[in-house]
This record gives C-alpha cells, sequence and structure tokens, in this order.
C-alpha cells in the first residue's frame, strides 16, 4: 500500500511520455482514477484508511484545514470565508493575517446586497466569480453563502444574509451554490439553523415551533440542499430543542441528512462542537474551532483535544463508540474531496480578473435601491464647473475591512467619493464628514490604510457641513452604519434601529439648508428613516465591496439605472415590529435553566408578513424599489382558474414541487429610459382556519424592458406556494378554498389580482 501513489503515478508519467494518446488507468487505485464516479471512489478510498487516518479526517488540523491522509496521496481539505470574497490567509494557529503578499481578492458585494438584486442571473454571477477565486487559491470549501432570516433588524449579521422572507433567500442562494460548485469547491452553507442574532450567540436556545421551523426558518437552506445541490453546511454556535446545533440530532439527522437526504459533509462553525457523545452520534462529520472547546485556551496539543479527535479515538478504542458513525463521517469528507480539489476538473480557477471586478460592479449596481425620488432629483444633475457637496463618513470609509469573519484584504477599495470624482470631471467635487463614526482602520491586521483621525468638535463639524452645503449646486449625504463593534459585525447585535453617530440630526439640519439633497444609507440591515420626509432623494446602498463606489455612483449618475427591490422591511420603529418582548428577543434566562431561551413567540409574522398581517405602517416596504423608468402592468392570467389539489402532502413528498398553476403578466416600460422591473406574486390564502399571514412572496421576476417594450412575466407556481406547514401530522396541507394571487411591483403596491379556486 506505501508505494501505491508514487507507482501509480510512475505508471502514468510512463504511458503519457511514450505519446499513446489518453492513459490507461488500470494500475490506479480506483479512489485516485477522476474518471470512476465519486461513489466509486469513496468505496475504495475509505477501506483503505486506518482507524486512526479516519478520525484525523473527522477534526481541524489549523484554523482552516483537515490533514486528508498523506499516505495515500489525498490532499489536506482547506475551508475559507466567505461569503463575500476569499479570506486572506491566517496564521496556521492564530486569526491574524499570514502576512502574505497574494493573497488580495476580489471583494465582492455583501449578501444582503446581492438579495437586494432580486437577480438569480446575478446570484450565478457571484456564485461562479467567488468561486473561481477559492479554486485559484486552493480552497475546498467556500463558508458561506449564509441565509438566516432577518428576524430582528439587529442582528448584527443581517449583511451576510439574504433578507426577511425564505422564498427570496431560496432562489437567491440556489444560483451561488451552484455557481460556487462549478469550480470543484463547495458551498458550505451557513448557519444551520434558527441562528438570528449575536447576542449571547453561543449560549441561546432558539424555541421555535415546526410550523415556524419548516415555513420560515428552513426553506432557504433546503432549497441550497435540495435544488442548489449544496456540498457542505455549517451548524450553527446556538442551541435548538435544548441541544447545541453542531451537533443537533433534529437538525442534522433527522431534517438534513433523513428528509433532505444531504450527502455532503456538516462542518461545526469554529468553536461550535460541544459536547464529545453529541459530536459523534449527531451527524457532525467534521469539526473546526478556535481552542480546545473552541470558545477559551487550551494546552499545547489543542487540535488533539477536539471533540472528534483524541475523546473520539478513546471512545472508539474502548468500544464506547462504533465505526458506523465514523465510516460515515469519513465518507463523507472523502467525497468532499472527490468532488473539489481531487475532481475531475480541471478546475484552475482565476483571481483578481477585470472580470470578477466587473462582476463586483455589476451586482452592486443591480442590488442599489432607490427608495425615493421627489421632483425627479435623481439622477444627479450638476452643471459642468459647478459644486457637489458629499457630506459624511461612508463617503470616504473603506468598508470591506472589519464585520468579522467575512472581513476581508483587496486589492483595491473604490469609495464613493473618489467615484463621484471621477464620474464628474468637469464638477468640483468636495467632501464634509460631518460627524465622527467609526475611525478603526486594522481588523484582524488587515489595514485599510486609512487614517480617519478628527480633531474638529461635533459643533465644528456640522458648521463645516452646513456652510459647504450653502455653497453646494447638489448634496449628498452619504453615512449610515459601518462594521464595528454593534453595527454590522459578528459577534454583537445593534444596539438600535436608528442611525448612530447623531447623524439624523445632521440630516434634519442639512435638508434645511440644501432642500434637494439625496441621502445615501449605506447598511446591511434595516435603518429608521424617521428623516425620510425631509429629504427628496433616498437611496439604499449596501457593502459593496471593490467597486462599491463605483457602483454607487453609477446609479446615482443614472448610467444604471436602479433596479433593486428592498430584501427586507423597513420598519419606522422597532417596537412596531413582531419582536415585542425581551424573551422574544434577546432571550431571557429562567430560573433553573442552564442556556438562554429565546421564544420565536410570533411565529410564522416574521418582516412584511407581521407588518402587513397587522397592518403596521412601516417606512419602506418589503421588495419596494424605484426606477428612472415607469413600468405598467397590464392583463394578467392563470392557466387554470381552478384545480383539484387540496390535501395532506408529506413532508417531502415530490408532488409539492410540481407546477400547479402558472401566472402570466403583462408588463410595459412607459417611461423615459431602458430599465428593470421586478414582477413579484404574492399569494394571500383563504380565510378561516390556521392563521396565515396577509400574503406570502412565492414567485418574481426580474425583467429588462427597452424604453416602450413589454413583455409577458411569466411565474410558475408548485404546490408548495399554496401549502402550510402542520405540527401535529409533520405534513404540508393545502387546504381548499379561494387563494388570491397578487401580482405586483411592491409588497405594498399590487397592481393586478387573480383568483384560484383550490378544490
Ligand atoms: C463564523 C463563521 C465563520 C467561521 C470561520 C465563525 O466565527 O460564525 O461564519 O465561517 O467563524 O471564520
Amino acid at each position: 500500500m506505501k508505494n501505491t501513489v508514487s507507482a501509480a503515478l510512475a505508471a502514468l508519467c510512463v504511458l503519457s511520455a511514450a505519446g499513446c494518446g489518453s492513459p490507461v488507468r488500470k494500475d490506479i487505485p480506483a479512489y485516485l482514477d477522476p474518471s470512476r464516479t465519486v461513489e466509486e471512489r469513496v468505496a475504495d478510498a475509505l477501506p483503505r484508511l486506518t482507524l486512526e487516518e479516519k478520525v484525523a479526517l473527522t477534526h481541524a488540523q489549523s484554523k482552516f484545514s483537515s490533514p486528508g491522509v498523506p499516505r495515500l496521496g489525498i490532499p489536506e481539505l482547506w475551508c475559507t470565508d466567505g461569503p463575500h470574497g476569499i479570506r486572506p490567509e491566517v496564521l496556521w494557529d492564530d486569526w491574524d493575517q499570514a502576512g502574505w503578499t497574494n493573497d488580495s481578492c476580489t471583494a465582492f458585494p455583501a449578501l444582503s446586497c446581492l438579495a437586494a438584486t432580486w437577480d438569480r442571473e446575478m446570484s450565478l454571477l457571484f456564485g461562479r466569480s467567488i468561486g473561481e477565486e477559492a479554486r485559484y487559491r486552493k480552497k475546498d470549501i467556500l463558508l458561506g453563502p449564509g441565509v438566516n432570516i432577518c428576524r430582528t433588524p439587529l442582528n448584527g449579521r443581517n449583511f451576510e444574509y439574504m433578507g426577511e422572507d425564505p422564498f427570496l433567500a431560496g432562489a437567491m442562494v440556489v444560483p451561488y451554490v451552484r455557481g460556487v460548485q462549478e469550480n470543484g469547491v463547495a458551498a458550505c452553507v451557513k448557519h444551520f439553523a434558527v441562528n438570528n442574532q449575536e447576542t449571547r450567540r453561543t449560549s441561546t436556545n432558539s424555541v421555535v415551533d415546526d410550523r415556524t421551523l419548516y415555513e420560515i426558518y428552513l426553506p432557504a437552506f433546503r432549497a441550497a440542499v435540495r435544488e442548489g445541490g449544496a456540498w457542505a453546511v455549517m451548524g450553527s454556535y446556538n442551541l435548538y430543542n435544548g441541544q447545541f446545533n453542531c451537533h443537533n440530532k433534529r437538525l442534522l439527522c433527522d431534517i438534513l441528512k433523513g428528509e433532505w437526504g444531504f450527502d455532503g459533509v456538516v462542518v461545526s462553525d469554529w468553536g461550535g462542537a460541544r459536547d464529545d457523545d453529541e459530536a459523534i452520534t449527531n451527524g457532525l462529520d467534521l469539526e473546526f474551532g478556535t481552542w480546545t472547546n473552541g470558545l477559551s485556551g487550551a494546552p499545547s496539543d489543542k487540535y488533539n483535544n477536539y471533540h472528534l479527535a483524541n475523546p473520539y479515538l478513546a471512545r472508539l478504542r474502548d468500544g464506547r463508540a462504533g465505526t458506523k458513525e465514523l465510516d460515515d463521517k469519513a465518507s463523507r469528507i472523502l467525497r468532499t474531496m472527490f468532488r473539489t480539489s481531487m475532481s475531475s476538473g480541471p478546475h484552475y480557477g482565476s483571481f483578481n480578473s477585470p472580470e470578477h471586478y466587473a462582476a463586483a460592479r455589476r451586482i452592486a449596481a443591480a442590488g442599489t435601491v432607490l427608495l425615493k425620488n421627489e421632483d425627479g432629483v435623481l439622477p444627479l444633475r450638476v452643471p459642468a464647473g459647478g459644486k457637489l457637496l458629499v457630506v459624511g463618513e461612508n463617503a470616504v470609509k473603506k468598508m470591506v475591512v472589519g464585520g468579522g469573519s467575512s472581513n476581508l484584504k483587496t486589492k483595491y477599495e473604490i469609495t464613493p467619493l473618489e467615484a463621484l470624482q471621477e464620474a464628474f470631471p468637469d464638477v468640483d467635487v468636495q467632501w464634509e464628514r460631518g460627524y465622527v463614526g467609526d475611525v478603526g482602520r486594522v481588523y484582524n491586521k488587515v489595514d485599510t490604510g486609512q487614517d480617519l483621525s478628527e480633531s474638529r468638535s461635533p459643533e465644528a463639524l456640522l458648521a463645516d457641513a452646513l456652510s459647504a452645503a450653502r455653497t453646494a449646486d447638489a448634496v449628498v449625504f452619504i453615512g449610515g452604519l459601518n462594521k464595528s463593534r454593534n453595527q454590522d459585525n459578528e459577534g454583537t447585535d445593534r444596539l438600535d434601529l436608528g442611525l448612530p453617530y447623531g447623524q439624523p440630526e445632521l440630516i434634519l439640519a442639512l435638508a434645511e439648508v440644501a432642500p434637494k439633497m439625496v441621502l445615501v444609507n449605506i447598511s446591511g440591515s434595516p435603518v429608521a428613516m424617521p428623516w425620510a420626509g425631509a429629504v427628496k432623494g433616498i437611496v439604499q446602498g449596501w457593502y459593496g465591496g471593490s467597486e462599491s463606489g463605483r457602483a454607487l455612483a453609477d446609479v446615482l449618475t443614472g448610467a444604471v439605472n436602479p433596479s433593486g427591490r428592498l430584501p427586507f422591511t423597513l420598519p419606522k420603529s422597532l417596537s412596531d415590529g413582531p419582536l415585542q418582548s425581551e424573551r422574544q428577543y434577546p432571550g431571557i434566562l429562567p430560573e433553573g435553566e442552564k442556556w438562554w431561551q429565546e421564544y420565536y413567540d410570533e411565529g410564522v409574522f416574521v418582516g412584511y408578513r407581521w407588518y402587513d398581517t397587522k397592518g403596521i405602517p412601516v417606512d419602506f416596504p418589503f421588495g419596494h424599489g424605484l426606477s428612472y423608468t415607469d413600468f405598467e402592468y397590464g392583463s394578467a392570467s392563470l392557466s387554470k382558474k381552478s384545480i383539484a389539489c387540496a390535501g395532506t402532502y408529506s413532508v417531502e413528498d415530490p408532488a409539492l414541487d410540481r407546477e400547479v398553476v402558472c401566472a402570466v403578466v403583462s408588463v410595459k416600460n412607459i417611461g423615459g429610459c431602458d430599465g428593470a422591473e421586478v414582477v413579484q406574486l404574492y399569494v394571500a390564502a383563504p380565510e378561516g382556519g390556521v392563521s396565515r399571514p396577509a400574503k406570502e412572496l412565492r414567485g418574481f421576476e426580474k425583467v429588462f424592458l427597452r424604453q416602450g417594450a413589454g413583455a409577458d412575466v411569466r411565474m410558475s407556481l408548485p404546490l408548495r406556494s399554496l401549502s402550510r406547514f402542520d405540527q401535529d401530522s409533520h405534513c404540508w396541507i393545502v387546504d381548499p378554498g379561494t387563494y388570491r394571487l397578487l401580482i405586483g411591483s411592491t409588497s405594498a403596491d399590487i397592481r393586478v389580482e387573480l383568483e384560484l379556486s383550490v378544490r
């Protein structure tokens, strides 16, 4: 066995050198032969491994790698964050940078921006591009995308996720996963599951009923696995059902691997495994971490002390653990290798290509949302020789650095101010800071190189901004959140919904002297906009990556007609929202309980499902976004007016994914320029019986229309779109009655209503 690899390679070399075409591969062990199926290779490799080698596969040997099987030529398995670009190399056993000089990547926009494109093509482009970067950097598992639902606007990681709606997140995650995996890189969908806050993320138990779980918190993960074919899933830090999610029997064994038939690898979040026995029996395959238990200090042989290392070996040796689970874990890890670094490929990837930067710019622009455009203040028109004043820290702050594990080192990042100066060469583009937010520039030793220190007092900053605004032809305020602590940042949640650093007061003062001011909010989560009435134009921008500034300028100048839509509601205040009590958020510690308990009392009424059903006014609704052109909705029809499909369906009944009806609506661009409309289809279930949201997104299409052009937009509805989950029977139920199919431009702007009778 010892010389298997070299003998096989030698045989190959001789045959190739002899020039006899494709080499005869019968001397190669099946597991090394890429022309074999993945399953044949797994079956061949597994029995060759010793017990110790199998165990070694199941846990980390460094921050981001596990050892492979060197004796058999099976390479190390390398992971990387994810999900917005390829993380710079860190030290073998520390989060600090390794100091490489060839690891500055293309930074793509944050996933909240991708979700805001409402464009599956953008998602595929994103996945392919980032997958190419991962492959070039020899990474086998990309730690992303994240699809946890935006349950509270305060969640520090909303910017890494895809909004508040499971259908939107599910539709958007699928092409991303496929695009990544085309490159022989596994997408690792995270953080599974019901992990919707950062506050006490490692000590909070999510108490959620099954209906809510299946209708709201699981569908995007399911789509990633069942439709996207994701090869990896990451367990989350929190608990569900009183058990940590990295070894949660119900989530991993019963649902993910059971109901969904997931055959890939379950990776722990870093330090998320917490129990020796559960780590073995409850569906975890590959343990990563920080120190021994992932959370605190450790002895020097830390990796050997992982739950799936020596404690596992000890149990295997004395018979407390059997080899069945071990073989399953090792098979899944081998399968991952045969799908990635050892796949037939060829996959070489590419890095920092002009195409990747162009993709980043396109996606960032496509996700930018025009929230308000009174009197047509946008696109910006500034006379040649005139003055454009830009106010706000986010106009100059580099945002690729920071935020937690999605922190990146990029080759370059164009700020909004730089991009506006580029876009208006004949205009005097000036900048005033207005407020001081976060002056930090280093994160995990990645340095933006920016000195944002400020000596002026808040009063002086305000006075300087106001006086500059008085003489400007146009004023654009660019503020919002950033990626520092208690903003859009892993490990902490925000403290409130409003804009920080005194921005609301500054905005109101500026709007008085510059009544035509345009405001750009850069954030990855919803912010309150009590000042919305005082400004003429509002744009929701995001953490846009390397080309962030240019993408924003594209929209502000009109080079790109905005077509982004909100992936979440912008509520007026937190108290309007579904999380009304401390037990719902951030959770309570009941007497006698070991872990904090967070009760999902609001059930399925999350985001617009809550505001809509309760009739609570919001600043901007889910799905909202304007264009520089106008769209007219014409006639609409259904392929059937009445269908016989009412009944009860088992949880993974294939019938649920079959089309039952198709809606067609004609849409015309009647405005002054080309543009794209996002046609949205919501379903309102029959009234009576179990309480259901007023409406739920069940379909959407983004359609690009030249000025004056029209199109028939088709949206197919599978049976699943009409169903609700029934906790008692553990089945999907389609109730009989009249369903209303609401087609519109936002969740609050329904243009056409159709009826479907279900028997
Ligand atoms: C995060 C994960 C990330 C991992 C590795 C954890 O703290 O929750 O999302 O992939 O670290 O950096």
